[in-house]
């Protein structure tokens, strides 16, 4: 390649997690700090990161198109130079080098804090590749956060040690470690002081993370929570993603004791069947994850649940799916999450026999997504008529219309004098099968 020109405007496109969308976060701030500017909508940047995803097949494949449309009929001095980072980047670092010349770099989930250094090369016209796993070196690499939202993430927890039979996530993203409690207290300050009212704790089982507080002692997700809280002007705190494994009677306890915790549990399930549960390497049962979900109700009687379900893993008998529907119709999910198995290269479950027919998985996943969609509609109409308060997050499509966050983290649209970033009482007046309709109550302007 070419020297070329250094890059004066950058576009950072994240493809997945929230802990990919916090890292491309964080790889704009890098850039940031180069005096390198986010390019205005609508025109062409300099650089271009492709901040990608591999837990499923499409996306790798739209990275790919993606390249093929930045670089269409432009000579090398007109196309973006492009960065391809992720997961993807992990997986297939030297096929993309390979089958991509336009790419510059390519840089793993673990590794991006060296991205400026990269740049420097890429600008020489030297093409580089960093998919080491140095892991908790990037945080300590990475600039001060210094602007953010009013829903911020923050990264606590990476990695994952479960091998589930289907999942690439423990190769792309290495084994599991917890950043630690000062940085993290630190860095949620930080968020705060830069306008974030809520912060959702990050990582691929959150509920995994466990450190020292500053007296020394052993700390898990709840402590951590705990002295969150204390943070003057954080008002709201999540976490996602949990194994159910992990989710300890202290945990438990928070979501009853923590004001600021909100009343909602991402809890992956993945399946009904014990059998496919089994073959998916997942820890728990049926039985035994909807007698954990019962536990957390006691604790806080209007958590909303939401989950992560897998139609067509290898094997799956139409009875055994049934066993899924069933277990939907026990929970009543205020939202969920449901794909198609895809094969994963390297997993165990790619060769596994039994493969299911895509019109199958096909079949399965509608059925799925209507019961869902119809607990989703269920959940949304029986807030109606509450008041709650809301975070604002962004305007609407309409003039004078706001668009937030419910505790149940719900959308939720209304109407008046407010800013992004306010906590404001809403009427929820009317529930659609994905947002609802509301009434902002006597609001002051901050
Ligand atoms: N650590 C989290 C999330 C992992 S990825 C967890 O354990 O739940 C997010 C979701 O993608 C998973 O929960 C699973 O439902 C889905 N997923 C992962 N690998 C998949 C595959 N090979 N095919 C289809 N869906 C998959
Ligand atoms: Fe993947 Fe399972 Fe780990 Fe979640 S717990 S990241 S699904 S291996
Ligand atoms: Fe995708 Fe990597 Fe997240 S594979 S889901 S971006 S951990």
């Amino acid at each position: 390649m070419k020297p070329t020109n250094s890059p004066k405007t950058y576009r950072v496109k994240s493809f997945g997690c929230q802990m990919n969308v916090y890292d491309g976060e964080r790889m704009a701030e890098m850039l940031g700090e180069r005096g390198i500017v986010p390019a205005p909508e609508g025109e062409d940047a300099d650089l271009v990161v492709l901040n990608t995803c591999h837990i499923r097949e499409k996306a790798a494949e739209k990275v790919y198109s993606d390249i093929g449309r930045l670089t269409k009929g432009k000579t090398q001095d007109k196309a973006p130079m492009i960065a391809v980072a992720g997961c993807v980047a992990q997986a297939e670092g030297e096929e993309i080098m390979a089958r991509a010349p336009a790419v510059s770099m390519v840089v793993g989930p673990q590794a991006y804090h060296r991205l400026p250094e990269m740049l420097d090369k890429a600008v020489q016209g030297e093409r580089a590749t960093d998919t080491d796993m140095p892991a908790i070196a990037k945080f300590a690499a990475l600039p001060e956060r210094k602007r953010t939202n009013p829903a911020s993430f923050l990264t606590v927890q990476e990695g994952c040690d479960k091998f589930c039979t289907y999942c690439v996530v423990p190769y792309t993203r290495g084994a599991e470690i917890s950043r630690p409690y000062g940085d993290l207290v630190t860095e949620a300050r930080k968020l705060v002081d830069a306008g974030a009212k809520e912060i959702t704790l990050l990582g691929q089982n959150v509920s995994a993370w466990s450190g020292e507080d500053d007296k020394g002692h052993a700390v898990g997700l709840a402590g951590l929570i705990r002295d969150l809280a204390k943070v003057d002007g954080l008002a709201r705190i999540r976490y996602t993603t949990s194994h159910p494994a992990d989710m300890d009677d202290d945990l438990i306890a928070a979501h009853g004791e923590i004001d600021k915790l909100m009343p909602f549990l991402h809890l992956p399930v993945q399946a009904g069947s014990d059998r496919v549960l089994k073959a998916m390497n997942r820890s728990h049962t049926a039985d035994s994850y909807l007698r954990l979900l019962e536990r957390f109700r006691a604790a806080r009687p209007d958590l909303a649940l939401s989950g992560d379900f897998i139609v067509g893993f290898p094997g799956e008998t139409d009875a055994e799916f049934e066993e899924t529907l069933n277990l939907v119709d026990a929970v009543g999910y205020a939202q969920a999450f449901s794909f198609k198995y895809s094969p994963r290269p390297g997993t165990p479950a790619a060769s596994m026999e039994g493969q299911v027919a895509k019109e199958v998985m096909d079949e399965r996943l509608q059925r799925l997504q209507a019961a869902l969609n119809r607990d989703q509609w269920a959940f949304n109409r029986a807030t109606e008529g509450r008041t709650c308060e809301v975070l604002v997050e962004r305007k609407g499509k309409h003039p004078g219309q706001w668009l937030g966050k419910t505790p149940w983290l719900q959308s939720a649209w209304f109407e008046g004098d407010v800013g992004i970033g306010d906590l404001v009482q809403v009427e929820l007046v009317e529930a659609g099968p994905n947002s609802l309709a509301g009434r902002l109550r006597e609001h002051v302007a901050a």
